[in-house]
């Protein structure tokens, strides 16, 4: 596929047919996946491969309340989980959120389940110091989780990125056994998508770009 065309159409796929995938497709798309940049090439990503329909159905548990708060903070028009503005939300109208039942069950109930973590001990984590969320941390790993969802999508295959697991991370990690000095990135679910989406809703580049200064005059391609 042309480099492009793959950027344009690699949309995020959540629901799969039954197809089984096998540990050579794992593998070969793992394969070219670890050619993704890293801080200082360090390369501090881990993987693993979850079947197990015991696994599966303790981390839909896991991600349940977290899909809860999400959908009740984007229905208050809220952006969800964000760092800045607090949720204006009470714990009450979040757990009486209704969820649509099977979108979890179809996420977990992909044909594998890929875990992504990242040895915080080899992570520069430049921003760490600073009186806000870090940032810096997730660039050595979610290169690596793309390039995972771009070879998929070259194998014609697709997934997409969750970070669900992130918030319960210590439940996560017993179920999985992850070693404390590691980070949950994200948990991909894979399979043979059942449509193709190629038409992203994505803004244009005026509206994020500006030449100069961050409230310079919006970047256009008229010359
Ligand atoms: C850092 C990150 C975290 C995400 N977390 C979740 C998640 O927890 N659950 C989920 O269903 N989708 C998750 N997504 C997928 C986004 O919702 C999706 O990429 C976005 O809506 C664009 O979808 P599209 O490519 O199909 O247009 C995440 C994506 C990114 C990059």
């Amino acid at each position: 596929m042309d480099l492009y065309e793959v950027m344009r159409s690699t949309f995020a796929a959540r629901e799969f047919t039954d197809d089984p995938i096998a540990d050579e497709l794992i593998y070969k798309i793992l394969e070219n996946a670890r050619f993704a940049p890293s801080g200082g090439n360090r390369q501090g990503w881990k993987v693993v491969v979850v079947r197990r329909p015991e696994i599966r159905k303790n981390i839909k548990n896991l991600i349940e309340p977290v899909f809860r708060r999400y959908l009740a903070q984007v229905r208050a028009q809220e952006s969800p989980w964000n760092s800045i503005n607090a949720t204006k939300l009470t714990d009450q109208e979040i757990r009486e959120t209704e969820i649509p039942q099977g979108f979890l069950d179809r996420l977990v109930t992909a044909p594998l389940l890929l875990f992504v973590f990242v040895d915080l001990s080899v992570v520069a984590s430049m921003d760490m110091d600073l009186d806000r969320v870090g940032v810096i941390s997730g660039a050595s790993i979610y290169p690596f989780a793309w390039n995972i969802l771009l070879s998929a999508r070259n194998e014609g295959l697709g997934g997409t990125i969750t970070t669900f697991g992130a918030v319960y991370e210590q439940e996560l990690f017993k179920q999985l056994n992850v070693p404390d000095h590691f980070a949950f990135a994200a948990m991909l679910p894979i399979g043979k998508p059942i449509r193709q989406l190629t038409k992203l809703a994505r803004y244009k580049v005026e509206e994020f770009t500006t030449s100069e200064t961050f409230d310079g005059p919006a970047l256009t391609s008229d010359k």
